[in-house]
């Protein structure tokens, strides 16, 4: 199998965030009316603030642009300090010219969790698909908040979080038990549908992981290691998330 995915190595985190921002820029350059994809997590912050100063430098317009986010915790409320909804509100969108009406997250409110995921589903189908989509990955290899498991989720669903995945967002809590232990997120075949993918990573915690997504078995043990599957994802580490894959890259 020829290998499909770029994979770009930055040296620090200035340049991880110019990075990935400018290619964020260039797609939405190339078509103003996007549909993005987007991810949350301490991994995007920077990204998104350097856009924020891009667009304020009258360098991206995003008045055309429209947005699904990946997921969101279940049950939340918008209001709660960390919703996705709150942090997309505080890390992007209260500082750029986006529509509102033309962002979507899934609701942590949702009375009915499933009908939510299905009309998620739906909106981005009418959308038109995503054109764009941003990843982070979890320590366990997760995408959105498609958990290791026995298969490949495929639509938008709604989902138990992985233990693993409760200790590590806890840093964002005050407590561990203030963890929603719940989330709607995107399925494996909503981001696999998106025409071109940006992986994002940084941190020597997550050089393990990073060497068995893009290098290991396609397994759903392992959810980023589908992305080798994809034809367009560039994938954009820091050198310490790209510390045990040196020597598979001069192999590719
Ligand atoms: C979170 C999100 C993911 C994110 C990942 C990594 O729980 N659901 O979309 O990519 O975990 O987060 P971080 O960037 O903080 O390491």
């Amino acid at each position: 199998m020829n290998y499909k995915l770029t994979i770009k190595i930055v040296k620090d985190a200035a340049e991880f965030n110019k990075t990935c921002a400018e290619k964020i820029k260039e797609q939405i350059a190339k078509n103003p009316q996007s549909v993005l994809g987007l991810a949350t997590g301490g991994t995007p912050v920077g990204v998104y603030k350097e856009l924020v100063s891009m667009h304020k430098a009258g360098a991206v317009d995003f008045g055309g642009i429209k947005t699904f986010n990946l997921d969101e915790y279940y049950p939340i409320e918008k209001g709660n300090s960390q919703s996705y909804y709150t942090y997309m509100g505080e890390n992007l969108f209260d500082h750029v010219n986006i529509n509102k009406a033309n962002t979507n997250i899934p609701s942590g409110e949702a009375k009915d969790p499933q009908a939510e995921c299905d009309a998620y589903e739906e909106k981005i189908t009418k959308a038109g698909g995503i054109d764009y989509q941003i990843l982070g990955i979890g320590s366990n290899g997760h995408i959105g908040f498609n958990e290791p498991d026995d298969f490949f989720p495929d639509r938008t669903h709604f989902v138990d979080l992985n233990q693993k995945t409760i200790e590590d967002n806890a840093r964002y809590f005050d407590s561990i038990d203030d963890v929603p232990k719940k989330a709607i997120t995107m399925g494996i075949k909503t981001i696999m549908g998106a025409k071109k993918i940006l992986l994002m990573a940084t941190g020597a915690g997550k050089a393990g992981i990073i060497k068995e997504a893009l290098f290991g078995n396609i397994t759903p043990k392992v959810p980023a290691s589908i992305l080798q599957l994809h034809s367009d994802v560039t994938v954009v580490l820091d050198e310490a998330a790209a510390a045990e894959i040196k020597s598979s890259i001069s192999n590719v």
